[in-house]
């Protein structure tokens, strides 16, 4: 079976990948510094597969991406055990979009120089495939409608701005190097909940800018209340709209994506991974009190700057070409996110 390199895997939407891979039988070396994760994620996977057969599956090398030579080791020993690294799914980076504002040069160096660092070290060990984490933060959307793929391209943060420069510099890999690349840019909108066995989530190592993980955290109390960031925005209830996904979904259509660039001639491709069902802020709320029969006491704040009111995937192109569609209801996401927090209110 393939052996793929995930970067970043011990964090929050690389460890869900992981397990969706190991059961679909793929070898993984997993890579990650942990600056914002623990490597005990992978033995909550392994404990969620129940099986010593998956231990021979998984080998982790804590480290950092823009350590070359560390790289370079990873994939000579790779092909030393006859167990090459076929592809690459590249998740690590740095994503908090608010601190990115701060510190744009911490940005670009850990997300654009670790990137350009993996893509010279996968070149030259022949290793052409990559799934890569995109944002839905690239795009400028000022309107009422679904987001394509097509649609214009402004990020206004540092953190948008490493994700199209990352895009970028694969196109540019791609058209020249006689086109033999195969380039998936994932592009999600805002994952969120947590494995069903509640035994790996989203475990954020500094205080919670997100949405989710703030209201999990309001319903186990140890954040009092929660601010919702303005009610005039032109929506139906006031308050901003999102395309929620299921973790699980979105781990899944890594799965799929790989499986599609290595069925397929080499290309360079951008997907939108959302569930184009768009939920307000006020919806999730309720939905997840309802859910989970708990209370979520929150006020209404000034606008966060930069916000949108309505960031939703036309998610179209990916339903055609992958064979993967989201099955999980925002429902589900409230559930399994609140399972997780509820059992691992520290983290692991
Ligand atoms: P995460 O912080 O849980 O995972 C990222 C992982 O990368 C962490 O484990 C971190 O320790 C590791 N990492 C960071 N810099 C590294 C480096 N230089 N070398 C090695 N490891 C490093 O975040 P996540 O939510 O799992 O996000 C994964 C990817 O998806 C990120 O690239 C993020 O920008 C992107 N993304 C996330 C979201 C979201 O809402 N969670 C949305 C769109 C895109
Ligand atoms: C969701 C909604 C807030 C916190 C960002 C990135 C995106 C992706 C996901 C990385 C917004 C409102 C939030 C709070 C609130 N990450 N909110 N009170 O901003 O849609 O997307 O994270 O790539 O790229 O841009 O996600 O979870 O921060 O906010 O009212 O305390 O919740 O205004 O409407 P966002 P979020």
């Amino acid at each position: 079976m393939k052996n793929i390199l995930i970067t970043g895997g011990t964090g929050y939407i690389g460890s869900h990948t992981c397990l969706a891979l190991l059961k679909r039988g793929f070898n993984l070396t997993i890579i990650d510094s942990n600056i914002n994760s623990s490597s005990l994620s992978i033995s909550r996977v392994k404990k969620i597969l129940k099986d010593e057969y998956y231990d021979e599956k998984i080998v982790f090398f804590k480290g950092d991406i823009r350590d070359k030579k560390f790289l370079d080791e990873i994939f000579l020993n790779s092909i030393k055990q006859n167990n090459r690294i076929q592809g690459v799914i590249h998740f690590a980076g740095l994503k908090a979009v608010s601190e990115s504002l701060f510190q744009p040069l911490v940005y670009w160096e850990n997300n654009v120089y670790g990137s350009i660092c993996l893509f010279e070290i996968m070149g030259k060990y022949d290793c052409k495939n990559i799934v890569f984490s995109s944002s839905a933060s690239i795009y400028k959307n000022n309107s009422l409608k679904p987001i394509l793929e097509t649609s214009e391209i402004k990020p206004c943060t540092p953190y948008g701005q490493t994700k199209v420069a990352i895009e970028n510099i694969l196109e540019g890999i791609f058209k020249t190097s006689s086109n033999s690349w195969r380039i998936a840019n994932l592009r999600y909108f805002n994952p969120i909940g947590a494995h069903e066995s509640g035994l790996i989530g989203e475990n954020p190592l500094s205080t919670p800018n997100n949405l989710f993980p703030i209201v999990c955290r309001v319903a186990d109390g140890s954040i009092c209340e929660l601010q919702i960031f303005g009610n005039d925005w032109p929506t139906n209830d006031g308050t901003p709209v999102r395309d929620y996904i299921h973790i699980m979904d979105l781990a899944e259509a890594h799965c799929a994506g790989l499986d599609f660039l290595f069925k397929n001639k080499p290309q360079f491709i951008n997907l939108n991974v959302g569930t184009g069902i768009g939920t307000s802020v006020l919806e999730l709320v309720n939905k997840f009190m309802e859910v989970n029969n708990c209370r979520i006491p929150y006020k209404y704040s000034q606008k966060r700057l930069g916000d949108l009111p309505f960031v939703v995937a036309e998610n179209k192109l990916i339903t055609s070409i992958l064979e993967w569609r989201p099955k999980r209801n925002i429902e589900q996401m409230c559930r399994d996110g609140w399972q997780w927090q509820k059992n691992n209110p520290n983290g692991f």
